[in-house]
């Protein structure tokens, strides 16, 4: 008979145990819960919603937009890295905001009173690709929607009044600033328009849908993506603990949904300073703090306002903080604590770092995370920055950690996570240098995880991640338990 997850910890914690995956594994029960019935659903932070409880790492080998697109197409989430600069961190967070596009916020308008002459000339100034544009009085109200359709009937006549030329604004099917994608693809298939405007009760345009982009955002697999109100993908951000922060979140404005504060020392003067000086100037934005690995520090955190809490101080395939200092708790026991710490103030905790089998996502969660940030799982794949090398034979990308000298000397951000000040010429790294095998696409290595994740809660018997967190039995295995886990006693052929 296996402990509770209470007693199975209170247990290891009296003999001063601390544990990470490969020292447990999940009880099993009777299950009436199949692998496609498992619902992965979770959080983030307090409001960021999770189609699954995956998240890609805040480094520079890691996430740039590439890589934040897949993930919040499969459901999760992707915490662009703060090596970037202010300006490159915004240009990053909006190509993630634009991929799906299916609603133009503030879209360009042009005046009535213009030819077409002048519309194209502005076209090429701005380098403007599309020629959708609604059109507007001296008020800014809507007035008529030109389209491709209008230049190619004019023949080239580019003295042509936009008014002339414009479909009225009687004969535009239109909507109201609420039309979500859905709504705004059944009036655009009812009416068979390509374009809808949406205008405000004093008749100004919010917004603008384009069949499109309605349809490259419905198409594929829709259901799975993470998306924020306006249909566009989720995106997080990571900043220093300065007071750049505020200018980084300044520069993305719109293009984010949620801030990473990111320390290696999450529990630190600094990191709380950055946390109240965001949450005093964006209220309504949600702060995750880390990294941190102690309930008190879990405490201090909830406490001062954080919306969510990254735990994992050394767990990283290269890192090597606990090597070099001597600190950091080992993982799984890590983010139970913290988790039991904090419990019922509803802020989430995500388990940072450490995964190297798939099972780990689940060891993770059923020690009470949320979510799990990887880094080296997903570094490798097409979507991770950096080019693809041979090595030794093999394809290869970089992985590295954001405190390995190179990453170091690349950024200031780097050093400010790992506390270097700028007088310090040879900073102590806390990270290593890698290179990992070229994986190919990151759908696959996350389908995978997303497959391996449904399965154990299948065998355990958790129907949802509140479940799997919550009610899931640890056993203690030996070393001998775990090399009986794996292939032994035969060649392995193919795995
Ligand atoms: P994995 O195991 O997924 O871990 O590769 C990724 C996480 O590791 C952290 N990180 C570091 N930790 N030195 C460290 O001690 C480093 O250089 C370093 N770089 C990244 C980070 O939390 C990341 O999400």
């Amino acid at each position: 008979m296996s402990l509770s997850r209470d007693e199975f910890f209170a247990s290891t914690e009296r003999q001063g145990l601390a544990l990470t995956f490969d020292d447990v594994r999940l009880a099993t029960a009777q299950s009436k819960v199949s692998t496609r019935e498992v619902d992965l659903t979770s959080y983030f932070s307090r409001n960021i919603k999770l189609g699954v409880p995956l998240v890609s790492a805040a480094m520079d080998t890691v996430t740039t937009a590439d890589m934040a697109i897949a993930m919040a197409k499969l459901g999760g989430l992707g915490v662009l890295h703060a090596g970037l600069t202010p300006e490159q961190q915004a240009k990053e967070a909006r190509r993630v905001k634009h991929e799906l596009n299916a609603v133009i916020k503030d879209p360009i308008t042009f005046s009535a009173e213009l030819t077409l002459g002048d519309i194209l000339s502005e076209c090429d100034r701005r380098q403007l690709k599309f020629r959708t544009f609604p059109i507007t009085d001296n008020d800014g109200r809507f007035v008529g929607l030109l389209t491709q359709n209008d230049f190619d009937f004019s023949l080239g006549n580019s003295a042509l009044a936009v008014e002339a030329a414009m479909t009225p604004a009687h004969d535009v099917v239109t909507g109201t600033p609420d039309t979500n994608m859905h709504k705004a693809f059944a009036v655009m298939r009812e009416h068979g328009k390509k374009t809808l405007p949406l205008l405000t009760e004093d008749g100004k345009v919010s917004a603008l849908y384009v069949l499109s982009d309605v349809v490259r955002s419905l198409a594929g697999n829709p259901e799975r993506h993470n998306l924020d109100d306006s249909g566009r993908l989720l995106v997080a951000a990571a900043v220093p603990t300065d007071e750049g922060a505020l200018e980084r979140i300044e520069a993305m404005g719109d293009y984010l949904d949620v801030i990473v504060v990111d320390s290696a020392q999450g529990d630190s003067y600094f990191a709380f300073q950055a946390l109240r000086l965001i949450k005093d100037t964006y209220p309504d934005l949600d702060v995750v703090v880390g990294n941190i690995s102690s309930s008190e520090s879990a405490v201090a955190l909830a406490d001062a306002g954080a919306d969510g809490i990254k735990v994992g101080q050394g767990p990283g395939s290269i890192c090597t903080t606990r090597i070099e200092t001597g600190i950091g708790s080992p993982q799984v026991s890590a983010v139970y604590e913290c988790v039991q710490a904090i419990k019922g103030s509803g802020v989430p905790i995500c388990a940072d770092g450490g995964i190297v089998n798939r099972g780990d996502v689940s060891l993770a969660i059923a020690a009470g995370a949320s979510s799990v940030m990887m880094g080296g799982q997903l570094a490798g794949t097409k979507e991770a920055p950096g080019e693809v090398t041979s090595h030794n034979g093999a394809m290869v990308k970089l992985y590295r950690g954001m405190g390995s000298a190179s990453a170091m000397r690349d950024s200031e951000a780097s050093r400010k996570r790992y506390g270097v000040d700028s007088s310090t010429s040879t900073p102590l790294p806390e990270g290593v240098e890698s290179y990992v095998p070229y994986k190919g696409p990151v759908d696959d290595v996350v389908n995978q995880l997303i497959m391996a994740l449904r399965k154990s809660m299948s065998y355990v018997g958790s129907p949802d991640i509140e479940t799997h967190r919550t009610e899931t039995r640890f056993l203690r295995v030996t070393n001998a338990g775990m090399a009986e886990s794996r292939p032994h006693d035969v060649t392995v052929i193919q795995r």
